[in-house]
């Protein structure tokens, strides 16, 4: 199992959610946060931001349904701009779903 980690556009939010959800993938965990890539934020004026604001979505998938998973996300989320977001892949060692103490694959 993988943990997909991306970080994106907090617009662009919305519509990752829809396509994740449209094709079976429900369950996910979601929180604003700020982070800087590449640019290192922004200059505006003579103001600049060391970090700006994004999302971080998680979802966990069983490994073969890591790339059709990324995909979606990726395709979601792009507006072809810097800054549009990045994704990681972690491993996941195990799942739990407490209430019934299912683990593994069936508990995603
Ligand atoms: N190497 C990294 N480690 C941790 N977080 C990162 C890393 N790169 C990007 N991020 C996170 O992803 C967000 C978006 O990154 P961003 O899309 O600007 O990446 P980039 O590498 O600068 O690509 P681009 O040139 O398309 O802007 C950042 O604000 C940060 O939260
Ligand atoms: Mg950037």
């Amino acid at each position: 199992m993988k943990m997909i980690q991306a970080v994106i556009r907090t617009e662009r939010f919305k519509t990752v959610e829809e396509a994740l959800d449209k094709s079976g993938y429900s369950s996910l965990t979601t929180t604003m946060v700020m982070g800087r890539g590449h640019q290192k934020g922004l200059q505006v004026g003579s103001t600049h931001y060391t970090t700006l604001p994004k999302q971080m979505v998680w979802v966990v998938v069983e490994d073969d349904q890591v790339e059709k998973a990324v995909d979606i996300i990726a395709t979601a989320a792009e507006t072809g701009n810097i800054g549009d977001g990045k994704i990681f892949v972690l491993n996941v060692a195990d799942v739990i779903r407490i209430r019934t103490r299912e683990r593994g694959a069936s508990a995603i």
